[in-house]
Parts: structure tokens; sequence; C-alpha cells
């Protein structure tokens, strides 16, 4: 489906029962909602799920390639007004968490609930910044096909690698199927990102944190911080997982979830 979202076509997918809470899935750097599959069937129909593909990604469109996660958050509360959905829990996966934890932080009436997975409320230091300018240049450069290479690399545990599980490859072929202009504005987006740590004390919705315990890019020890920093957060570590937990262990993965979910009232 495609909704028109302040001026460019944002794909979205929807399931469950429109009538029940709304549970908004939000991707992760460069993938697109395909990634939420497993969540999607999960949640069956005791909820109403929507995943879209953030600005640039996916089947959203291009725009002019330039992005915020300001701009990301601008999309998602206006996704939601389209959807007529007043209050919803958001699922942020990485740079969705990040999308995620900007949204609460500037309109926290919209959100029932948050689950951040292998995210962090952090900034990018000088080194982080210079490596997404790295990023941005290599990728316009040389296309998404080297970067799914090395990405996967780093986001899949070693085990997975070297199992060669399917997962990898679709991971591979979502990144290889976005645009690199697309890639190169969301490494400039996350770059140019506010630092969401002290906001963190002030997030009053049920939150739940997963982190895949081999997650060497957004480790467990920045999810411990958000923890300790979130009122009466759950932390879980998901066994068996790197950066990409929801697919590299989906039965702990969504057995979470649903725990969260069941506990959350519209
Ligand atoms: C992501 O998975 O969204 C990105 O790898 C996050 C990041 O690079 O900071």
């Amino acid at each position: 489906m495609q909704a028109k979202i302040n001026g460019t076509n944002i794909y979205y997918v929807e399931g469950g029962n429109p009538a029940a809470i709304s549970v908004i899935f939000i991707h992760g750097f460069p993938f697109s909602h395909a990634i939420w599959q497993s969540q999607l069937e999960a949640l069956g129909h005791d909820y109403h799920a929507v995943a879209y593909d953030f600005r640039g990604l996916g089947k959203s469109d291009l725009g002019d390639g330039q992005y915020t996660v300001e701009g990301h958050v601008d999309d998602l509360l206006a996704l939601l007004d389209f959807l007529e959905i007043d209050k919803a829990v958001i699922v942020g996966l990485s740079m969705g968490g990040y999308i995620a934890l900007r949204a609460l932080e500037r309109n926290p009436e919209r959100f029932l609930g948050v689950a951040l997975c292998d995210t962090q409320s952090k900034a990018d230091d000088n080194a982080g910044k210079i490596k997404r300018a790295a990023g941005a240049k290599a990728v316009k450069q040389d296309g998404a096909a080297p970067l799914a290479e090395s990405f996967v690399e780093a986001v899949f545990t070693p085990a997975s690698i070297q199992n060669e599980v399917p997962e990898v490859d679709f991971i591979k072929d979502i990144i290889s199927a976005n645009d690199p202009v697309a890639i190169a504005g969301n490494f400039i987006a996350m770059a140019a990102r506010t630092d969401t740590t002290e906001s963190l004390a002030a997030i009053a919705v049920p939150t739940l944190i997963l982190v895949g315990e081999e997650d060497t890019l957004t480790t467990p020890a920045a999810a411990r911080d958000m923890h300790t920093r979130i009122k009466g957060s759950q932390l879980h570590v998901v066994p068996h997982a790197a950066h990409m937990s929801n697919l590299e262990n989906p039965e702990f993965f969504n057995a979470r979830l649903l725990e969260f979910l069941s506990t959350i009232t519209g």
C-alpha cells in the first residue's frame, strides 16, 4: 500500500485487526519493511500491525535523497495521521530505534509503548561521523552490492555467516536492491542525529529493550545503559543473535515482544 506522506509515497503493509492496538514496525538501515515478516505473523489477529519503508528505502520513494532523523519522525507521525491512529506502540530496530527515540522525545502523547531493539540513545562521536561520511562516499561510488557484502559480516553472528543461514542472503538482497543515493542520504541522517540519552528518564510509556548477545554495533552495554535510565523498562538479551536479533532468533524475540504487548492497554 502507498500513502502520500509529506509529499512522498511511503510504502507500508498492514495486517491483523484494525480495531486492535496498533503496532508500528520501523526497520533499521539500510533495510526495508520486509525484515519484520516473522513479527507480523506472530502478532496475528490480536493487533493491528503496520510495517513501512522509510523514505528512500524499500518501496518508498527516494524523494530528494536528503534525509534527517527529524524528517523520518515527521513521516512516522504523518503515517499515523494517514492511518487515523491516535496512539501506537512502536518497535524500532537500530536506526528504527533512533527514529523511535526521537519520536518519543518529540511527541510522547502519540505512543502507548516502545520496543527498542538493537539500538542506542547515543549519537555518533567524531570517529563515527567520519565513518558515515566514508560509507556515503563508497556507496555512491561503488553501489549497494559491495556494502551489502561487508554489512552482513557486521550484523550477523559469525555462526550465521559460517552456516550460510538464508537470512544472510535475504539481508544482502534487501540492501543491494536499495538505491545508493538513499543509502548515502541515510548514512548522513544517522551522522546528524541528536543524542536522546538525556530524555530517556522522561519516557513514561512501557518500554521493552531487546539486544542480541553478540551485537557489536549497538551493544548489550548500550542496551543496559538505556535500561538503567528508562524507569520500569524490561531488558532481554537475545541468545544466539547479533544485530539482527529479530531474524537470528525470532522465537525468543517474538515471545518477549508478545509478552510485552500483552501488558499494554489502549
Ligand atoms: C542499523 O542497523 O540501522 C544501523 O547499522 C545502525 C547504525 O549504523 O548506527
